[in-house]
Order: structure tokens, then sequence, then C-alpha cells
């Protein structure tokens, strides 16, 4: 038989047909609660920084990001976190509104300068504690999980000064020490830890492009007083490996028996599609995945960095000891995962790119979000975020299939929509859009979990608009719209949507599911008392 070309084509064009209605109705899937496992975590995220406010309060020290805030050019509109939320005033009213989504889990960090305001060469602040302390106790008491981060990208500025932080091994001691000290206070009622929020993201914004204290890059990536883009990126991973390991070892020798809980990181992940339908593309697609994702949980899962990354980067790359891969490798019980988009990946090896592609650092490859100028998804509040619900299925199945199935938490998703002048509180309560993203990425995550993936929570990023780092306020990611002269706090759309979906189904709380869970009630209600009684 004879096939013509016009034959060739319609067949052509009927396979293509076929793929993009399979693709939307996988993305206009209907998501229910009770697609997903009983005991699954359903919780909203914040960070310290970007909610809490009280910057100098109650024996609290700058940070990084109160110093970096104030230099005049670094945030939009100057904002600065100073009051952020005011979270650290209301958080009792906050946890109010936490409970009313009917979540079961919340995920908040832990602000290092309010808990140990000079690192190890000072003492604990008691209203550190405390503050944090009364958080997990109110959670508790409303049968919310607390999970916590221990670091998310705020430390004390003083040791930015005395040693360059992250640049320096030191940091990996200061680390351990803030790491313990939370351990110690609140580890008798937090079940879950994640050490670090995204060093991957926080090595290239800081040490890459940067963008975030302390603003270390060099040219083509960016034009700052110090830095070198090519190199620090890859020793402040390395210091934040080494950090989560050591903290991690102290947790299972001294704390973990005791306390039952788990610890884990969160990795920064981005899908990555291949930008042309070639094979060089597609190896890109694959080497952004292993210099950014890989870089980071590599080690902690086979003791080393990927072969592609020693491969391009030969002798730059740090070593570790046997010791240390000793170490890396038993320190995750789960993978923390934060996922908003997907973008195309180009070959830089043997096609022509542009300058910040063409280097070992960003494994020569360049990453975009347009082909022939359509944008791989639906725009968004952020310049690199697309909407791209299949990217949620795919990163799962990428971390299911490289790590063994290890288990897996979304610990941040969310939507932030482009932003307008003169917008209205009445506009930005209407957020028909960020139900459409969370229906659909659920939807994908609900598949990539029939598909065999052991993911055992999910986090909206964000509870409530707050301090978007370098974008300020007007960057709003909240299922809670949040006034910013009068910091009152007004649910949107989204987050009665929210609340219906969790309450549609049983298995909300997770009260009893906590060991020992009345012993620690009696507990936390005589401390709550005493605490009372001493005000
Ligand atoms: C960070 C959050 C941030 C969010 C949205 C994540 O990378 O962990 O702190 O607000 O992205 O940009």
């Amino acid at each position: 038989m004879k096939v013509t070309v016009t034959q060739i084509f319609l067949l052509l064009l009927l396979s293509l047909v076929h793929s993009f209605a399979e693709q939307r109705s996988n993305e206009e899937e209907e998501v229910e609660r009770s697609q997903f496992p009983s005991g699954f975590l359903f919780g909203a995220a914040t960070s310290s920084y970007q909610i809490e406010g009280a910057v100098l309060e109650d024996g609290k020290s700058p940070n990084n990001w109160d110093v970096f805030c104030h230099i005049p050019g670094g945030i939009k509109n100057g904002d600065t976190g100073d009051i952020a939320d005011d979270h650290y005033h209301q958080f009792l009213e906050d946890i109010e509104i936490i409970h009313s989504l009917g979540v079961n889990a919340y995920r908040f960090s832990i602000s290092w300068s309010r808990v140990l305001p000079r690192g190890r060469l000072g003492e604990v602040n008691p209203k550190g504690v405390m503050f944090y302390s009364k958080i997990i106790d109110n959670l508790l008491l409303k049968g919310i999980e607390p999970y916590v981060t221990i670091y998310h990208h705020d430390h004390p500025q003083e040791l930015e000064e005395r040693f360059g932080a992250w640049l320096s091994p030191l940091m990996q001691e200061e680390f351990v020490h803030f790491a313990e000290t939370c351990f110690e206070n609140f580890g008798d009622r937090v079940k879950y830890w994640t050490t670090i929020n995204e060093p991957n993201l926080l090595a290239e914004m800081a040490y890459l492009w940067g963008r975030y204290p302390p603003a270390h890059c060099s040219a083509p990536f960016g034009n700052c007083s110090s830095g070198n883009s090519d190199t620090e990126p890859l020793f402040v991973l390395h210091n934040m490996l080494l950090s989560h390991a050591k903290a991690a070892n102290i947790y299972r020798h001294k704390y973990q028996l005791k306390q039952g809980g788990f610890i884990g990181i969160i990795a920064n992940t981005l899908m990555c599609e291949p930008l042309r339908d070639i094979e060089l593309d597609r190896e890109a697609a694959k080497r952004a995945l292993a210099f950014y994702i890989a870089w980071m949980l590599d080690p902690l899962v086979f003791g080393d960095y990927p072969p592609e990354m020693r491969q391009y980067h030969g002798n730059g790359l740090p070593r570790f000891t046997s010791e240390e891969t000793k170490l890396l490798t038993q320190s995750l019980d789960f993978i923390g995962i934060n996922h908003y988009t997907s973008l195309y990946a180009k070959d830089c090896i043997h096609s022509t790119c542009s300058s910040d592609g063409d280097r070992a650092i960003q494994g020569f490859v360049y990453l975009t979000g347009e082909r022939d100028g359509v944008p791989i998804g639906e725009r968004t509040g952020m310049r690199r975020f697309f909407i791209v619900p299949r990217g949620m299925e795919k990163i799962i199945e990428y971390v299911k299939e490289r790590y063994n199935n290890m288990p897996m938490f979304v610990t941040e998703n969310g939507y932030s929509p482009p932003e307008k002048q003169d917008e209205q509180e009445e506009d930005l309560v209407q957020d028909a859009k960020r139900i459409e993203f969370h229906k659909a990425y659920l939807a994908a995550l609900a598949r990539a979990i029939r598909n065999g993936a052991d993911v055992r929570g999910y986090f909206i990023w964000s509870l409530m608009d707050n301090f978007e780092w370098v974008y300020g306020y007007n960057t709003r990611f909240g299922l809670y719209y949040v006034d910013r002269q009068t910091l009152r706090r007004t649910p949107k759309l989204s987050a009665r949507w929210y609340a219906n979906f969790l309450t549609n189904s049983g298995h909300n709380h997770v009260e009893n599911a906590i060991p020992g869970s009345f012993k620690i009630k009696d507990a936390i209600l005589t401390r709550l008392k005493t605490q009372k009684a001493e005000m």
C-alpha cells in the first residue's frame, strides 16, 4: 500500500490533537481529598522572615534580610520585613485562621536570630523559644501537626560579618548548634523537621545571581561588588549539605528515638522540557535537573554529586571525605519538594546560547519560559513561573525514580497573579485562577501517587500574602489577603475552596496519630496555664 504525503500529514495532525486532548483532560480532571492516602498531611506554609515582623523585639538580633532590605534598591518598592504580617503579635489569630481551613498540618520556620541572636557565641533567647513553643502548643491543641523548617533563608547578620556565613565551613557548627537548640526545646512536640529550605535555590539566588543577601555574583550573571558566580554556589551548597547531615546525625543519635520524629530537607524543584524536539535538548533537560535537583539530593542519597557535574566541573567541585559521605547518606527520612513551574531547556554544548547558559555552573543549559514566543504555560505574577500542572507529576516521577521512591512531601506549591495597577481587595480576593491552579496541580499529584509515588503531604504556599523576598508585598501567594495598612486578614475564594476540599472526607485531625498525644495534651495545657500566670 502506498502512503501519500497528505495521509502522513493527517496522521501527524491526529496524533497531535489526541495528545493535546489527553493533556487537557488530564489537567481538567476533578480532584478530591479521598484520592489521597489516609493520614496524608494537607497544610499551608509560611516562613519566619516573610510573616513575623517584630524586627528587633524581645531580644531578636538583626538578620541578613533585615540588613539587606534596608539597602536602597534591593527590594521592590523599598519594602522590608520589619513589620511583615505582624505574625509575631498576631500568631494566635493566625492559628485560628489556619484551623478554619481544616488543615491537619502547618509548615513554618524558626527565626535563627530570634532564638540564638549571636549564634554559638551567645545565649539562647528565652523569649524567642517561648514564641515558637506557644505556636507549637496552640497548633497541637487544635489537632494541627507542626511541620517545622529550621532554616528558611534568614540567619543572624553577625555570622555573615564574623566569617562570611555559608561561604565558610564554620557555618556548619553554627547550624548544628541552632538545630540542636530546636530539637532540645521543641522536639518533644515536633514530629516533622526539615533542616534547610531549598539550599539549591539559595545558593543560586545569593551567590550566582546576587539577588538575595549577601548579593555575591560576577559577570555574566550580574554585577555585584564581590563574588564569583562560577564557584561560590558550589561551596555554599557544600556547606549547607554538610550542615544538614551533621544536624541530622545529632538528631538520630540524641533525639529521634526519644522524640519519635522524622527529619528531611527541602529541594526547590523545577521541571524541564526540551526546547526543541531534538536529542541535544532532551539531554539538556536531563542535565538541567541533574545540575539543580540532583546537585543537592544525590549527595544525600548516594554520597556524592551527580556524575554529570563531576564531568563538567572537574576538580572545581568540592569533595566529601568518606566520613562525610557516611553522614550524608544516613541523613534523610524524607524529601521535601517545593514545586511551582516548568521551563524549556536548550543545549549549550553544541548549540549557540546566550552567555549565562554557556557555563559549567548552569550545566551548559539555557532555560527559558518560551518557545517561539509562546509561553510553556499561562503566566503568573513571577517572571519565571508558568502554570504547568503536568510538571508536578513529572517531577514527582523523577524524584521517585532517581531516589528509590523515598517518602516525599510537597512542602510548597502556589500561585501569585500577575500584578495589575490599582488593584483593590475586592478583586484580589476573587482568586478563581488560584483555585484552578491548585486543582490542576493536585490532580497531577494524585496521578503520581496512583502511579506508585510515596507522597505523604501537600502544603499550599502560602497561608497569607506576605513578604515575597525581592518582589516585596505586591506579589501575593496567600489564601488570605492581607491589607498592608490594617494588616487585617481576609479569606480569598481559594481559602473557602481549600476548606471545602478538605472537609469532604474524614481523617482530618492527626491528634491521635501522634504517639502519646494525650500525655502531650495534658503537658501543653499545664504549660500554657503557667505561662499565663507568669505574664
Ligand atoms: C520559597 C518561598 C517563596 C516561594 C515563592 C520558594 O522558593 O521557599 O519562601 O516565597 O518560593 O517565590
